[in-house]
């Protein structure tokens, strides 16, 4: 058994039930490249203000570069020896360079040592997280400019409504995104705030040189209360939050796709290399990746609400119940940055059938707002040419014809104004041509959208393409 780092003030051996649901090691070693960059920063500002001599700072920060090298390689990797990253950080480093190793601990509580390292490890991973969803933006831009000319049916209800370009469709993904790109940068200013100098609840004894750390660690500020720098944990529930949203927006594009590539749809085919097939039945190809994308949308929800609940009866300050926020902070990281990665290869994997998609916005009367437009251009109110219009339909589908195949015979009797050039104007490529206002599904204004999108990408900052580091 080895010795706790809080052994003092105890005189029997913790037995292993304890350790067995209180370590969290288990799942915060991952935390260790902050852990030690905290340490390092924290060691070299107790020797700037001379609580620590300059000798002893550079032993132990010499050390705390092997020991993180020793971790890179996989070093230290028997749980049972460690309760978590921190106590394994600080026994290696006592084992290195002996009881000076013990100094590192001055001024400082595991409270706000957690609290700094869970803030390093979100500012990093909003970044990658970022730069995900700025590769699925431009995927998205790709296609949808790749696609320019084609129809497809716009839905409401999931019935049939209006004609409009898969362009259009796509974008508006691309704006879905781009709006959870915002968030995650917005919510950077929360998270880039400095715990250190916090210790356990009630703020550190020592002259700690708080500003001092807070600049060599890239944070924006120092917390301005010891009792919330500890117990504060929105900044893991914003990214839980943001996570969710974004997931949300990946499980209805999932979900488009899973109804698109089925037979009754059969508006795009998903590679092989992206499909699945079944154990039983030869025939069948399945969009498993778009389903998993769709289902682990549950699991980032169920993060959040349960980071929500664990919250919200803890009292001031620190409580061991926040240890809980890791493992959820961890998966919803993985899970988004997997999903997101994969959608964007999933979507490269998409061939849309253009014919398919556009013979379909010819059956389903979606050019009957078009033509009650049409009649509001011969003087009628929209109330009014509604109700013809809707009168017109249900006579169409009496004959199983659609409103443009209709005789200008037929289509006279209920409107004497109505002339040849109505079929011109059902036409449904003419119908998204009509509505190129700002925002329309217009060429012109899809275009521009585009075009604006394309800007946007030039001129945003932040985000970043590595993985994990
Ligand atoms: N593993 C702990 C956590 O994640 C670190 C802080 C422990 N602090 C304490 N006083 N036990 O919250």
């Amino acid at each position: 058994m080895t010795k706790m780092v809080w052994g003092g003030r105890f005189s029997q051996e913790t037995d292993a039930l304890v350790n067995m649901l209180n370590a969290s090691i288990g799942f915060d070693r991952r935390l260790y490249v902050y852990d030690i960059e905290g340490s390092v920063a924290h060691c070299r500002m107790l020797a700037k203000q001379n609580i620590i001599s300059d000798e002893d700072a550079s032993a132990m920060v010499v050390a705390l570069g092997e020991i993180k090298r020793e971790l890179d390689r996989g070093g230290f990797s028997s749980d049972d020896d460690y309760e978590d990253i921190h106590t394994l950080v600080e026994k290696a480093l006592v084992d290195k360079v002996g009881a000076l190793g013990k100094k590192i601990h001055t001024g400082r509580s595991r409270n706000d040592q957690v609290a700094l390292d869970t803030r390093l490890y979100v500012r990093d991973v909003i970044h990658q997280v970022m730069g995900s969803i700025r590769d699925c933006r431009e995927t998205i831009l790709r296609l949808a400019e790749d696609h320019l000319d084609v129809l497809m049916p716009g839905y409401t209800h999931l019935q049939r409504a209006q004609p409009v370009l898969l362009s259009h469709h796509l974008m508006a993904y691309y704006e879905m995104l781009t709006r959870d790109y915002t968030r995650f940068e917005e919510s950077q200013a929360r998270v880039n705030v400095m715990p250190l100098g916090s210790a356990a609840l009630a703020g550190a004894t020592f002259d700690l040189d708080r500003e001092m750390v807070a600049e060599s660690l890239g944070f924006d500020q120092i917390s301005r209360n010891s009792m919330d720098a500890v117990s504060d944990r929105d900044f893991v529930l914003d990214f839980l939050y943001n996570a969710s949203m974004v997931m949300m927006h990946l499980s209805r594009l999932s979900e488009e796709l899973v109804l698109w590539s089925t037979q009754e749809f059969g508006f795009i085919v998903i590679s092989d290399a992206f499909s699945t097939g079944s154990s039983i039945m030869p025939q069948k190809k399945n969009p498993d990746l778009p389903e998993l994308i769709r289902g682990k949308t549950g699991r980032a929800y169920g993060h959040l609400m349960g980071l929500l609940t664990t919250m919200k009866g803890l009292p001031l300050s620190y409580n061991k119940d926040m240890q809980e926020d890791k493992e959820a902070l961890f998966d919803s990281a993985d899970t988004v940055q997997m999903c997101l990665r994969v959608m964007g290869s999933l979507l490269g994997a998409v061939t849309f059938k253009t014919d398919t998609l556009k013979a379909a916005t010819e059956k389903g009367y979606l050019v009957a707002t078009d033509l009650a437009d049409y009649l509001v251009g011969k003087g009628l109110t929209f109330r009014e040419a509604h109700e013809i219009v809707g009168k017109m339909v249900v006579f169409a589908m009496g004959k199983n014809q659609e409103l443009h195949e209709l005789s200008l015979k037929e289509m006279k009797t209920y409107n004497r104004q109505i002339g040849e050039d109505v079929y011109a104007w059902l036409d449904p490529q003419l119908t998204v041509g009509r509505r190129n206002i700002p925002g329309g599904t217009g060429p012109d204004a899809v275009k521009n959208e585009i075009e604006m999108a394309k800007q946007q990408l030039k001129t945003e900052g932040g985000g970043r393409r590595t993985e994990g580091r």
